[in-house]
């Protein structure tokens, strides 16, 4: 390896998932497969920049350490290390050069911090490209279908959903018999039709609750081991991709809306019913639901919502109704958000090198 130093600076989305994962085996592989929207606006952007160690002395050997600073959002940032160190040690053996550099990690959201929503897809995605792109600078020659495979392979690594924020709008993990190319190692672009009514969908995220988690999601998915229900569960998202496959060729909004809404309340579900249990909605994330529930009642717009291991609300709608449904969100839902915050998202494409 002859690079001694440059640096690379990649985005890359949150997304939202329409299927949960929601419980893993060994080595972040999914418990059943999973299906999201890539977002476009809640994004992480970081830099890595790297400098070869002088090595003339000595050889790399295993006993040696990783070799990191990382800033966040311009400062220093020690609580995000563990994290990083963790994630080296687990993508080294696919990427056995990380010990001859020293890098610099330089990473910042385009969300608020402590937003409630997760940064960890996004986060170890950009990461993830960002070493992949140190990669094929040392193997000019792999092709760009290893590359993406290989990025969501490391994210995957880094954060389970994040093998899902690498490229493509509609992104499926995990292996489902019907759905070509799926598998538990990476993320891949949905691979069949989709209707023109999914084209731009939104997703505006209201922020019910900023505060830390209680619970973390690793905490979540190892109590789906010996849960009384992760049998059915993991067979129920099964069927429920299959059914969101033929919804995404047929265009029928209110089979996603089913699908998506039994997703999200599935998701909480297990939390409650796991030993031990929790609860990470709040009173008001209870509330939006059932005022998004009563306007779709009333108007007929095809208006749902979706919740991921948090208490803020995703409300997903196509983009013909943007104006009806904000102005809902405007007149109804914001009392519920805390200092009246909310995030106007929709479907994206991916990572993007900058
Ligand atoms: O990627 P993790 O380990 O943080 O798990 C995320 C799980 C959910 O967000 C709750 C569901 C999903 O599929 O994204």
């Amino acid at each position: 390896h002859t690079l001694e130093n440059g640096e690379f600076q990649w985005s890359a989305p949150s997304n939202i998932a329409l299927v949960k994962y929601w419980g893993k085996k060994d080595n972040q592989i999914p418990a059943n497969p999973s299906v999201s929207f890539t977002l476009n606006n809640c994004k992480t952007i970081t830099k890595l920049a790297f400098t070869k160690k002088d090595l003339s002395t000595k050889r790399i050997t295993s006993s040696d350490s990783f070799s990191f600073d990382l800033l966040f959002e311009g400062q220093p940032k020690e609580d995000f290390k563990p994290k990083i160190q963790k994630f080296l040690e687990r993508i080294e053996v696919y990427l056995p050069f990380l010990k001859e550099y020293h890098f610099t990690i330089d990473t910042q959201n385009t969300f608020p911090h402590s937003s409630g929503i997760a940064s960890s897809a996004s986060g170890m995605a950009a990461l993830a490209m960002n070493f992949m792109s140190l990669e094929k600078a040392l193997n000019p020659a792999m092709t760009d279908a290893y590359f993406y495979q290989k990025a969501s392979l490391l994210a995957r690594l880094g954060s389970g959903s994040a093998c899902r924020s690498v490229k493509g709008q509609v992104v499926v993990w995990g292996n489902q018999a019907n759905i070509e190319g799926s598998t538990d190692l990476y993320g891949v672009e949905f691979p069949n039709e989709i209707h023109a009514n999914f084209k731009n969908y939104q997703d505006t995220i209201l922020l019910v609750d900023k505060g830390e988690k209680q619970v973390s999601s690793t905490v979540g998915h190892d109590l789906m081991h010996n849960h009384p229900y992760a049998e059915r569960r993991f067979a129920q998202a099964h069927e429920n991709l299959d059914a969101l496959k033929a919804i995404f060729k047929s265009g029928d909004l209110d089979g996603f809306i089913k699908v998506v809404e039994s997703e999200a309340l599935t998701l909480h579900a297990m939390m409650m019913t796991s030993m031990p249990y929790f609860i990470l909605m709040k009173p008001n994330t209870l509330q939006i639901i059932n005022a998004i529930w009563k306007f779709r009642n009333e108007t007929q717009i095809p208006v749902c919502f979706t919740l991921d291991a948090g208490a803020n609300v995703h409300v997903l709608y196509p983009k013909n109704v943007i104006e009806k449904v904000l102005q809902f969100i405007k007149d109804e839902l914001v009392g519920y958000c805390q200092n009246g915050q909310y995030i106007c998202d929709e479907i994206g494409n991916g990572a993007i090198l900058l």
